[in-house]
This record gives structure tokens, sequence and C-alpha cells, in this order.
């Protein structure tokens, strides 16, 4: 099918976009670039600079292209920011997925992949959650996910929408040293940092409801999720859906265990700190995953020191600023 990957000069995206083309579809990606960098993407990739708050544009790029599929993962996802700009993560990431849906029966595209997050359960009343946990948000990041499932849910019921949202849990590694994780807010690239400069990481909080104290997430390697994405996509062309699933490993790493992994994989045998809490951080979030394995016969193919050491193969490898690669630039 043919594609349009909103946000796929990400981080995830240009994971996505490489999975959806090694399963022989055509992907055409459409991203702001405010966080992601185009030369991420084949030269063969058609990139539109603009944002999904362009209804027009995201016609125009969905008619030009002839698109059959939107796989949306354009947005702001950082919780911090979003407790402190929440009407700036409302904007970009509520009514960006209403101009997306207005746009897509505007053109005639019956097909959604939707990027949700683990954040939309907040805090897990016993730490493993399937799709039918409680969702409690505890962030506004987490809160506009979950409207976005809302509101995607709520078109489809009275349309011929065919949709998934996927709850990502903690993505991390990279398929590709090219593709690897610029951003710098999530565990793995903040102790990189500190490995770099020679500073000690911090562990927030030691005294948590865990075994040995720290916390526990479930992390999940990015080639993985972005085969997910292809695994929906390949049953979306057969049927008609209306799903939400879980993207985890099932499996969850303390933070300690975390950093030992990383002394492994870079061979520097560093220190942490371990500090206070960091507020609103659950003692524990993995996933079930079992939905999507059963639907899709989806599963994991990389553990944890796959997931650190292509990471770190990542960081090591951080490519200057490139000058971009010509853009399809929109009328
Ligand atoms: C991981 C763990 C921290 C930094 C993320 C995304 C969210 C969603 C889910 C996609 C936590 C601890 C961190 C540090 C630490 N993903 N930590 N020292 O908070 O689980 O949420 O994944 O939608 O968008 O934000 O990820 O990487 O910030 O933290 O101890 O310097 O590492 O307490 O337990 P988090 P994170």
């Amino acid at each position: 099918m043919r594609i349009l990957v909103t946000g796929g000069a990400g981080y995830i995206g240009a994971h996505v976009v490489r999975s959806l083309q090694s399963n022989g579809h055509d992907a055409v990606v459409l991203d702001d670039l405010s966080t992601g960098i185009g030369d991420r993407l084949g030269r063969d990739t058609p990139l539109y600079v603009g944002s999904v708050l362009d209804t027009d544009l995201l016609v125009r790029v969905m008619r030009t292209n002839h698109v059959q599929c939107v796989v949306h993962l354009a947005g702001k996802k950082a919780v911090a920011e979003s407790v402190a700009r929440p009407l700036a993560y409302y904007h970009e990431n509520v009514v960006g997925i209403l101009d997306l849906l207005t746009a897509m029966a505007c053109a005639g595209v019956k097909r959604l992949v939707y990027s949700s997050s683990a954040a939309v359960y907040g805090t897990p009343s016993d730490g493993v959650v399937t799709e039918n946990s409680p969702t409690e948000p505890e962030s506004p990041y987490g809160w506009t996910k979950l409207m976005g499932e809302r509101m995607i849910r709520d078109t489809a019921a009275t349309s011929e929408l065919s949709w998934a949202s996927l709850r990502y849990f903690n993505v991390a590694g990279a398929g590709d040293p090219c593709l690897a994780d610029r951003g710098e807010s999530n565990l793995i690239p903040r102790v990189f940092r500190s490995v770099a400069e020679g500073t000690r990481p911090q562990i927030f909080g030691g005294a948590h409801p865990t075994p040995d104290g720290t916390c526990i997430r479930d992390y999940v390697h990015v080639a993985d999720l972005a085969d997910a994405h292809a695994a929906v996509v390949e049953r979306m062309e057969v049927a008609k859906l209306a799903v939400t699933y879980n993207v985890g490993t099932g499996t969850g790493t303390s933070v300690l265990q975390m950093m030992n992994a990383i002394r492994h994989a870079s061979g520097v045998d560093f220190q942490w700190d371990v500090t206070e809490p960091r507020p609103g951080d659950p003692p524990r979030v993995v996933a079930s995953a079992d939905r999507i394995h059963a639907d899709l016969d989806w599963c994991v193919r990389h553990d944890l020191d796959s997931i650190v050491r292509t990471a770190w193969q990542g960081w090591c490898t951080r490519p200057g600023d490139r000058a971009p690669s010509e853009f399809v630039a929109h009328e």
C-alpha cells in the first residue's frame, strides 16, 4: 500500500518507514522537522516538510500520493515538558489528530495506525498492564494520547475507518546507528551523556517498592516496535480493524539493572548517584503484549543487551548535522 507516515523523520518514525518499505509498501513522509532529521530517510522517500495542523497540506499529500493508509507518529512526547506546557501538547497532539482525521475523511483515506503510549495507564495498580487495564493518565501528555484514542474510536463509529492504536512502552535501541535517538530526555541517552561527560548519572529513587528499590520499565527495541506497525498494516490490507495493542516485551528491567547493562555495553565502569524519586514516576510499568502476539503473531526479536548495545553504537556514531537532503517541498 501507499502509506503516509506523519513524523516519519523522527527516531521511531524513520524505523517505521524502513520496516514498511522492507515489507513492500511505498512510504511518503510528512514531518515538520522540529525534532525529525530529514537525512534519516532514503532519497527515494518523498518528504513533505510541514505540520499535521495544516489540513490543506494533509489533503494535498494524501490525494497527490494516492495514500491508502496513515501511520500517525507526529506529536510531542516529553512527559515533563507536557506538564510545563500543557496547551502546546493539547494543540499539537489533540488538534493534530483532529486535523488528521478531518483530512483523511476529506481525502477518502480509511486506514489509520496511531501512536499511543503506556503513559495512558498512569500508575498501574499491579504493574503489569493489559489493554483492558484502567487508563488514568497522570500527565497532559498521557491525556493527549488517550484523547486521541477516543477521537479515533468515535470517528470510526460513524464511518468506515479501520484503526489500530499502539500503546508504546519504553522505546530504545537503534536498528541502524544513523537512526539512533537524538533526544536526551529518556534514561538511556541521559546516562550516555553523563558517561561521555564524566559526570555521575542519577537514579531517581532507590526505595521504590521493587526488588532492588529502583523503578521498573518495559524496554522495547525500536526495530521490534517498527515491525509491529508493519504487522498491523499487513492485517489492515485484508481486514477492517478496531483494536488497541500494547507494544512491549512483558519483561521489566530496573534502572539499576539498566545501569549495569550500560556499563557492560559501554565498557565504562562508571558510578552513579541515587537521588530523590522523580514526581509522578510509577514504580513499575510492564506490558502484557499477549493480544498483539495472539492476533498478529508479532513477537520481540531483540533483548535488553541488543537494546543497550545498539543504542550505545548509535550514540558513539552521532553524525554531524549534514546538509538536509533535497526535500519535496510542499507547494
Ligand atoms: C525511565 C525510568 C525514571 C532518567 C517514557 C516516555 C513516555 C512513554 C513511556 C512513549 C524511570 C528513570 C530516568 C534518569 C532515572 N513513551 N530515570 N534517571 O518516564 O518511563 O516514560 O516511556 O510514549 O513518553 O517519557 O521514561 O526514560 O524518562 O525513565 O532514574 O536520569 O528511568 O525514573 O523510572 P518514562 P524515562
